[in-house]
């Protein structure tokens, strides 16, 4: 075995990354190492090795059994393998075996620990790489290689069905939460007891979907926002994924439980001839020892760190779906945009109708040039419009679809998948663009890229409005599963888009928030979260899409005073509250509000520039309280000198008072100064009078020690339901 020397150990060596409180311990004897610990940093832990055999149990193979790295039955290991693949119904139980181990520390914390493995039953190369960023996420990436070299005479190809990553959890990681949804309801928690066997998410739409499991948790019993040690994980990967957590009654030897991830394969979509290669998503696995927000905190700062993170200031958007729908009118969307530009809006979106035979949802996607009917002078007027009021200008596209009612379609039917023998249904009238297809993927690069360059646009609004069914690619006249190809053919065309036009903003949409998911947020800037823009909805998609999206990434919109989605009429100073601490943008339609309403947008959008910079770079928190109808959120800043903190109430509850609520995240050291802001308008209350102290502070600062805020806390006012306020804090020096 060769052994890798940055670390500075021998053979058989234990390596250990660790960042930020968080600690993975990896013992690399072979055949097949084994993580010795993933949690809290222990410190020194000589002897972690020594206390490392678990019990042989009765009835049980004579070695004790063992979770590897790589778990598979050689090892004793009866839950799901790491790797499950045959060649030609032989080569059926991998083996994987040590040879190379390479562990590197990181310049500020963490670190990579490489393992290689050679496997003579399946004829495979391994590798499995952890990768400690220092903010103690680990990112665990891993591949086969086939290599006949290694059993001669092998039978070919070798079929993979699938490669997991799988992480042992401990004994008091007993309580579950993973995420379901639909549209308009992306990202609701659901939560209970880890019982025996096996907790299976499996995303099977081509895409994650509305009810992806999105992060797949297991913490301390109760755990909370700011309490409790969790464990996490989650695939960056924008395809089919599955996430499990199992616990068998042998535990893991050394743990009880496992929790893991990896792309769910097709059956035939991944075989593998000599010297070919499959590379497994990245399983991102983090660790917190406070609470969920800790599992944010880690993410958030990951993903800030990223050199293709925005670092602009994130414009205010208006886009026009919700306002005109397919009604492209150029008189309409002048005065639409007059009023955008009126109450300070920074980037205009125009949404789906503008490209040719669109004038409804049943036509038009894949001809991608601007409809010379209801564009006879093409997008250069309206452009010049929006960029001569100082904005920016979008477009949206749905680049993998297809109407069969379009020259597209008509022209190459079998761009579309689907088997030979017919079209299963369509979904919202279309079908998916078979983009591995070399000819498919060009024609749609070349428009989108034609139409970015002829008019400068700024922003793309990528959109994917249905789930992938019978994803049948007849190219090269044979018949194969492409759900793969087909996402790696996405990431391929956004990469390439990206880079023929650098600047270029992207923002990823699925029927909302359908598509979310850290693979496609490499290649894109912005979230659509929802198709909800009803404020009471969207506070709980949006406190969700926070536990791994950072908020400047979440587009958050204004929506009409009666939700189009829900029918749910709400105030407009609850609406603008609600999509003030994310991204924000407008959808409501601006041409019909009235005078007073636009003075409060245009209120609103001063107070969103004003803020943003806080807003886009604040540690995020959120209060534990036993109430469910109200939220309190806050952002705050990294040097803890600014703070906002949204207390809102979405409907009644038999409690009269609040007591004292605490405000989380706030140094109880520190003393604040804290008011008020009645920008947006007066929020209703279901109460005669608010606590003392609110009057003082909404008439202006008042000062309180961090003990009474955070320790302590303070009587909240008892809101009308669907109405929130907004408190600023500043630390004092
Ligand atoms: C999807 C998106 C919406 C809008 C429509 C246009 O539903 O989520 O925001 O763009 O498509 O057809």
């Amino acid at each position: 075995m060769k052994v890798g020397t940055e670390m500075g150990h021998g053979e058989d060596a234990v390596f250990t990354l660790r960042a930020a409180g968080a600690a993975l311990v990896v013992d690399a004897a072979g055949p097949v190492p084994q993580v010795l610990h993933w949690g809290a940093d222990p410190g020194p832990a000589a002897g972690l090795r020594e206390t490392a055999a678990p019990a042989l149990l009765n009835n049980s193979p004579d070695e004790p059994r063992r979770l590897t790295v790589w778990p598979v039955e050689r090892d004793g290991w009866s839950g799901t393998p790491a790797q499950r693949g045959h060649a030609a119904g032989t080569a059926t139980t991998p083996r994987p075996e040590l040879v190379e181990v390479q562990a590197v520390p990181g310049r500020s914390g963490g670190g990579r620990i490489a393992l290689r493995f050679a496997d003579r039953v399946s004829a495979l190369r391994g590798e499995i790489v952890f990768a400690m960023d220092e903010f103690g996420v680990l990112a665990v990436d891993q591949s086969v290689t086939r290599d006949l070299a290694l059993a001669p005479g092998a039978a070919e190809p070798y079929t993979l069905d699938g490669l997991r990553v799988l992480m042992p959890v401990p004994d008091r990681a007993a309580e579950l939460l993973d995420f379901t949804g639909k549209w308009c309801r992306e990202r609701a928690p659901q939560r209970g007891p880890l019982r025996f066997g096996t907790h299976a998410r499996r995303a099977h739409r081509g895409k994650p979907g509305h009810d992806t499991p999105f992060l797949m948790a297991l913490g301390t019993d109760g755990f909370g926002f700011g309490h409790g040690e969790l464990w996490t994980v989650h695939l960056a990967w924008s395809g089919e994924s599955e996430y499990l957590a199992e616990r068998l009654p042998e535990g893991t030897g050394l743990f009880a439980a496992v929790l893991g991830a990896g792309e769910l394969l097709h059956p035939g979509e991944v075989r593998l001839a000599d010297g070919e290669r499959y590379d497994a998503p990245t399983a991102v696995f983090t660790w917190s020892g406070s609470g969920l927000d800790g599992i944010a905190d880690r993410l958030h700062r990951r993903l800030r760190a990223r050199a293709s993170h925005p670092a602009e200031p994130r414009p205010l958007v208006l886009n026009t779906w919700e306002a005109v729908y397919f009604d492209h009118d150029m008189d309409r969307l002048t005065g639409l945009v007059a009023r955008a530009a009126k109450v300070g809006v920074e980037r205009i979106v125009l949404d789906d109708g503008w490209f040719r035979g669109r004038r409804g949802d049943h036509a038009g996607l894949g001809d991608w040039y601007v409809d010379e009917g209801v564009w006879p002078e093409g997008l250069r007027p309206l452009v010049d419009l929006v960029r001569g009021h100082g904005m920016e200008f979008g477009l949206w596209f749905e680049p993998e679809m297809v109407n069969l009612d379009s020259d597209l379609a008509r022209a190459h039917p079998d761009w579309v998948l689907g088997p030979a023998q017919g079209l299963g249904p369509a979904a919202r009238r279309q079908y998916v663009l078979d983009l591995a297809r070399p000819e498919a993927y060009a024609h749609v690069r070349d428009r989108i890229s034609a139409l970015v360059g002829e008019y400068g646009i700024d922003y793309l609004k990528w959109d994917h409005n249905r789930d992938l069914l019978e994803a049948v690619s007849r190219r090269d006249g044979a018949e194969r599963s492409s759900v793969r190809a087909q996402t790696l053919a996405l990431y391929r065309l956004l990469d390439e888009l990206r880079a023929l036009h650098p600047g270029l903003e992207i923002e990823t949409c699925s029927g909302g928030g359908g598509r979310i998911d850290l693979g496609i947020l490499d290649r894109t800037d912005r979230l659509w979260a929802s198709d909800c823009n009803d404020p009471v909805e969207r506070a709980q998609i949006e406190r969700w899409t926070r536990m791994l999206v950072p908020p400047e990434l979440i587009g958050s919109h204004l929506g009409a005073a009666r939700s189009h989605t829900t029918s749910r009429t709400t105030d407009l100073a609850f609406r603008l509250a609600a999509s003030l601490t994310a991204h924000a943008g407008i959808e409501m339609d601006l041409q019909t509000a009235s005078d007073e309403e636009l003075e409060r947008v245009r209120a609103w959008a001063g107070m969103y520039r004003e803020l943003r910079l806080l807003i886009h770079s604040g540690r995020i928190v959120n209060a534990d309280l036993a109430d469910d109808a109200v939220q309190l959120t806050g952002i705050v800043a990294q040097d803890g000198a600014h703070a906002l903190y949204t207390w809102a109430r979405t409907a009644t509850s038999p409690a009269g008072q609040t007591g004292r609520v605490r405000l989380p995240g706030l140094d109880p050291a520190a003393r604040y100064r804290i008011r008020v802001r009645g920008d947006l308008g007066d929020p209703s209350r279901h109460q005669g009078r608010d606590p003392g102290w609110i009057a003082a502070a909404a008439a202006d600062w008042i000062d309180l020690d961090g003990g009474v805020l955070a320790v302590a806390g303070v009587p909240l006012p008892t809101l009308n339901p669907q109405q929130a306020m907004i408190f600023e804090l500043r630390r004092l020096p």
